[in-house]
């Protein structure tokens, strides 16, 4: 197994090719990809023999932004027999168990690309996890309960007799089912953009820390408010929140006696004098490189500790503009001396564009 494949939105594909082979390359790992547009996946070939394996285990899968998941793969198993495609994923598995040890699995995803046309496999999916399970667990695999460090089974199917047989480690991969975080929408919610961030805080914020740095007494400033759905995600943690944007927030937010609607420009509104802000917010439908300054000038004038921020990429050269927005932030900061973390997603919810997530430490 000398492959890996990355999962991604469909449409996203050349931005996940460019940033393997970028990322890949940085850790003296060589190779090569395979791409099909709208295919919501793409494959990296490695040129030497267990090089997929190292990179499942030292390319983190937060540094990534455009890949959902990151899985070591065999060849492509094909016009494999459809009243029996169990024999053949035990053999591919069977091939591997010198080198992987399958008594550390402990989970199986059956999967596809999240794409229209796969989704006519998903069901298939379903219904094949079940005897592929027993199976597996048959050979004394799947038994361990190490979630933590252990190696979880991914099958991808292609076709209904095509697939991609593989692993991932538990420590370094995305832990939901086609790396995509099921999140049900929130009904008070005053809009659709709720779920980014709420995705965001799932993502970028480890759980035993957000009310550590979301709470009744933290304020916020949400630039780009209106109607609401950001603010209503900070709002429900107990945040302050200044709410910046000339359009009209959601009555339910005033009623939460949460919220400070002030409709000014997001670009010349300053932090309340006085009062400390610990974190902004912006949904701003505007070019990256304006947003980048304009983040930057907040963490470097102080006026904030945290901030989770979309870039919209409606251009072409989407991973280009986004290397060049965050290093453009990153040397600004490091001018400063500022230690900080940075970290950036192609998140489910996120279309045109990426969230970033940066923390002052
Ligand atoms: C994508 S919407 C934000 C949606 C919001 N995050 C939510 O969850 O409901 C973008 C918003 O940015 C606001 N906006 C755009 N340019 C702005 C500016 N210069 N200052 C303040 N708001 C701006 C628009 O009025 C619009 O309401």
């Amino acid at each position: 197994m000398n492959k890996l494949i990355l999962y991604c939105r469909a449409g996203f594909e050349k931005e996940v090719a460019a940033e393997i082979i970028e990322k890949s390359t940085a850790l003296g790992v060589f190779g090569f990809t395979k791409v099909v547009d709208n295919s919501g996946y793409v494959i990296f070939e490695c040129y030497q023999n267990g090089e997929a394996d190292l990179l499942a285990k030292t390319l983190h899968i937060n540094q990534l932004i455009f890949a959902r998941q990151l899985i070591v793969v065999s060849d492509l198993l094909y016009d494999i027999p459809l009243n029996d495609r169990i024999t053949p994923i035990l053999q591919e598995y069977s091939h591997i168990e010198n080198t992987i040890n399958l008594k550390r699995t402990t989970t199986l995803f059956v999967e596809t690309a999240d794409t229209n046309q796969a989704k006519e496999l998903l069901t298939f999916c379903r219904k094949f996890t079940v005897p592929l399970r027993q199976s597996l667990k048959r050979q004394s695999w799947l038994n361990s309960d190490d979630f933590e460090y252990g190696i979880s089974l991914h099958v991808f199917f292609t076709k209904t007799d095509c697939c991609y047989v593989g692993y991932s480690y538990n420590a370094n991969h995305s832990p939901y089912f086609m790396g995509i975080p099921r999140l049900k929408f929130p009904v008070e919610a005053p809009s659709r953009s709720t779920l980014k961030l709420e995705e965001a805080i799932l993502t970028f914020i480890p759980k035993h820390e957000e009310t550590k740095r979301l709470n009744e007494n933290t304020y916020a400033v949400d630039l780009g408010a209106c109607p609401g759905g950001w603010t209503y995600q900070l709002a429900k943690r107990g945040v302050f929140v200044y709410a910046v944007d000339h359009g009209k927030m959601a009555d339910s937010l005033h009623e939460t006696g949460r919220i400070e609607h002030c409709p000014e420009d997001g670009f010349k509104f300053q932090p309340p004098k006085r009062k400390k802000i610990d974190w902004l917010v912006c949904d701003m439908v505007e070019k990256p490189s304006r947003i980048a300054a304009l983040i930057s000038k907040w963490l470097v004038n102080g006026w904030c500790q945290e901030t989770i921020f979309n870039l919209k990429l409606p251009m072409k050269k989407r991973y280009l503009e986004v290397q060049q927005c965050l290093h453009k932030i990153s040397n600004d900061l490091d001018k400063q001396g500022l230690s900080f973390i940075i970290q950036a997603k192609h998140l489910y919810h996120d279309r045109e564009e990426i969230t970033v997530h940066i923390q002052i430490k």
